[in-house]
């Protein structure tokens, strides 16, 4: 023990035998002047709370203290902490009284021991993301997937892997989840071939994947039909008579990308056009990769398109930025839509259409989810697909804020879970779409 002027005395030895502990020492003032005791165990808080300064009021506190105060066992004032539902009401309103008057705060390592639950869930960024700190995607997740932990008194960790080396890998995944730091994991984008999915699935972990994985259907996932809201994005170029349309996609290892890049060909298909290769670029999530990728297209064989479908905001932002450059003008020369809502973080001239996803609402979800999962780990997977939004701005060619009414994906719905684990959505099996699920949000 330190003395730092507010403790009269410094304890230099603690000896522990069983029912009594000893501890010498010397007052702080007076290194010469020393002292030794014997206490019975039992009177052990008391020693504590004598010696105050040390952690704030409530952090000497023991569970026998509130015990004593409340009237009732050591063993109710745990179950209590542990949220265990054997004990009475009227009980637990005493005992949590007394908790919340001596701002009593349960040491976390010791709740954890009689709870076997850590209150804290991993959030992997898997590393193949090298695009994290560029894609403001990511941190209006993180905010959400923290907003609704603080909100269930649950804690996050962060872990970011680095998938290039399974060795790495091989250790986060035997420490953490089978040394159960944590109590689930919500996977935050879901990457082709990421080696840990299959690990979780195996070791049956609670875990759900913010991304579609109709290879794992035994993950539950949470995600937008990024497929069909990039088909309906096209589509709406293609309404406002662009035949000529490029796209600027994603990294395909990132399954929504690989998504993305279908539902643009499907529009095409769907309207007899034939997809131009050179105007058909795989580009990072990241500004100056959606930049570079304009600046190819402006110097396409065929010429330049007339729209393009940017598969991220932020990368739409960085192709403003080249059409700006080489004069061009949104959307006469060129039209653009994006993707992700996420506009408000970037300002464009003219504003920016854009797909809008609920990207807190995915992560509220996958909290929720998660919280349902490590309650009944034995439960059938879910899956749930949440709506997305057509903001028709200025950069495709309309003007003004989307009409009323008019916005929502009809086929971004949110599904009921399924108990055969079946992935696919509820409109994809032919349902009919749910608007009143609590996961529902307004675009962020
Ligand atoms: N996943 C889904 N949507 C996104 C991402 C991502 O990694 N980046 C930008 N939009």
């Amino acid at each position: 023990m330190q003395n730092d002027g507010s403790h009269p005395f410094v304890i230099d030895r603690l000896t522990d035998s069983p029912g009594v502990l000893r501890c010498e020492g010397h007052r702080g003032s007076a290194p010469n002047v020393r002292f030794r005791a014997s206490l019975p165990t039992g009177r052990v808080p008391a020693l504590s709370q004598s010696f105050p300064g040390e952690g704030g009021p409530g952090a000497d506190m023991s569970l026998e203290t509130i015990a004593r105060l409340a009237g009732v066992s050591r063993s109710t004032v745990s179950r209590v902490v542990n949220d265990d539902p054997r004990v009475r009401p009227a009980v637990r309103e005493r005992v949590r009284a007394v908790i919340s008057d001596q701002d009593y705060h349960p040491n976390a390592a010791a709740r954890s021991l009689a709870s076997r639950k850590t209150r804290i869930i991993g959030l992997l960024i898997p590393g193949a993301v090298s695009f994290v700190f560029s894609d403001p995607y990511f941190p209006t997740l993180i905010q959400g997937i923290t907003d609704a932990c603080n909100a269930a008194d649950l804690h996050v960790m962060l872990m970011m892997d680095p998938s290039d080396d399974p060795a790495t890998i091989d250790r986060l995944y035997r420490r953490v989840i089978r040394g159960r730091h944590i109590d689930g994991l919500v996977i935050g984008t879901s990457m082709i071939d990421d080696p840990l999915v299959a690990r979780m699935r195996d070791d049956r972990f609670p875990t759900v994947v913010i991304g579609r994985r109709p290879d794992e259907p035994m993950l539950s996932s949470v995600d937008i039909d990024n497929r069909e809201a990039a088909r309906l994005t096209v589509e709406h170029l293609i309404d406002h008579g662009h035949r000529r349309i490029g796209l600027i996609g994603g990294p395909r290892v990132v399954i929504a990308a690989q998504n993305r890049f279908d539902g643009y060909h499907d529009a095409l298909a769907a309207a007899g056009i034939v997809a131009d290769p050179d105007l058909v670029l795989d580009s990072d999530f990241t500004q100056s990769g959606g930049s570079a990728a304009m600046r190819h297209l402006l110097g396409a064989p065929g010429g330049p398109p007339s729209a393009v479908f940017v598969a991220s905001d932020t990368m739409a932002a960085g192709a403003f930025t080249t059409l700006a450059e080489a004069g061009a003008r949104v959307p006469d020369d060129i039209a653009l839509v994006g993707f992700d809502g996420l506009e408000r973080h970037l300002q464009t001239h003219p504003t920016l259409s854009t797909l809008a996803q609920p990207i807190t609402g995915l992560a509220r979800a996958a909290v929720e989810m998660l919280r349902r999962r490590i309650d009944a780990p034995e439960a059938p997977p879910v899956h749930h697909l949440l709506p997305t939004f057509l903001w028709r701005r200025g950069s495709c060619g309309c003007s003004g804020p989307a009409p009323p009414g008019s916005v929502w994906h009809p086929t971004g719905t949110v599904i009921a879970a399924d108990v055969q684990g079946d992935p696919r959505s509820h409109a994809e099996k032919g349902g009919e779409p749910v608007h009143d699920h609590p996961a529902l949000v307004a675009p962020v």
